[in-house]
């Protein structure tokens, strides 16, 4: 019983790892996408124009990079930010920014 027990453990571990969004893969996106360039290290924008995103949940998050990417939400900054993202790129930003 404990070796299925052990079986069924490692297989939630690699499902759930592939299944959901990466935090750390968010980080990394984060700086090297150049969001902290704008909005700041931790989320903590110092510059008025850009928000603050630290407090943001990540199904906002996730929701309006969705948006501006499609042109739903305008802004002509963030969709030209958004554009270049993937659904995992967005995915990863929203959980990190989400942990913030
Ligand atoms: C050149 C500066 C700049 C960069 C770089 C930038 N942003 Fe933005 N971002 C803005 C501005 C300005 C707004 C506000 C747009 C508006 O008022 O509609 C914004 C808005 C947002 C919002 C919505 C916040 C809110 O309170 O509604 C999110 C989420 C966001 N940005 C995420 C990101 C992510 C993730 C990246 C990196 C891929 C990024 N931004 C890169 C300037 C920037």
């Amino acid at each position: 019983m404990r070796f299925i027990a052990a079986i069924v453990f490692s297989l939630t571990m690699v499902f759930s790892g592939s299944a959901y969004a990466d935090a750390a893969a968010g980080q990394s996106a984060y700086s090297a996408k150049g969001c902290i360039g704008c909005h700041g290290a931790g989320g903590k924008s110092t510059v008025p124009t850009f928000p603050t995103l630290k407090g943001r949940d990540a199904a906002f998050v996730r929701k309006n990079l969705t948006d501006f990417r499609s042109g739903a939400r305008k802004d002509p900054t963030m969709n030209a930010m958004a554009a270049g993202l993937s659904d995992d790129d967005i995915d990863n930003l929203a959980d990190y920014i989400g942990s913030l």
